[in-house]
């Protein structure tokens, strides 16, 4: 079984995640999408609100399943079986740090990164910008499922 996961916040989900988890599911037997919890970091949507988002939006992959973990990835990666991490790459300024993460890991466990091209269609969307755009009432329509454009809409109902 070649298992990987696509960890990340989540908070929430846009259209970009899920062009690179599609395109997971392609080459693994299993992917793992993993939201990370950061204690650190008040988020928008709670841990149980981005997991249910992604279990809607990916119910259509019959090959990925959603969990969440607090702590570090390699050690989540052990303890699942899990031999690959996969992640997409916006922009040339994501490269720095997603090559650090990815040495760290693999110096950590061994666990090799693959580190996908997102889709340029999607280049500029991050979870934090399409927040922002929504705190303002901006229509966010192709950026992220319509499932979370319309949570989104419940969490700024003035907006
Ligand atoms: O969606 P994000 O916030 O860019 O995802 C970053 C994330 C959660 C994948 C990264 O911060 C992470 O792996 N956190 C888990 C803790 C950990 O393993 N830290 C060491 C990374 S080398």
């Amino acid at each position: 079984m070649r298992r990987a996961v696509c960890p990340g916040s989540y908070d929430p989900a846009t259209n970009g995640h899920l062009d690179i988890v599609e395109r997971a599911a392609e080459l693994f037997d299993e992917v793992v999408v993993a939201v990370l919890i950061n204690k650190k970091k008040q988020g928008l949507f709670s841990v149980e609100e981005r997991m249910e988002m992604l279990r809607a939006t990916t119910a259509h992959l019959s090959n990925v399943r959603v969990d969440s973990w607090h702590g570090l990835l390699v050690d989540y990666c052990r303890d699942n079986g899990i031999a690959a991490i996969a992640k997409g790459l916006r922009s040339v300024s994501d490269f720095d740090y997603e090559l650090q993460m990815a040495q760290m890991n693999r110096e950590l466990s061994g666990v090799e990164t693959l580190l996908m091209s997102n889709n340029p269609t999607y280049s500029y969307l991050s979870s934090s910008l399409v927040k922002e755009v929504a705190t303002y009432g901006g229509d966010v329509t192709g950026m992220v499922p319509d499932l979370v454009r319309d949570r989104l809409r419940t969490k700024f109902p003035d907006s």
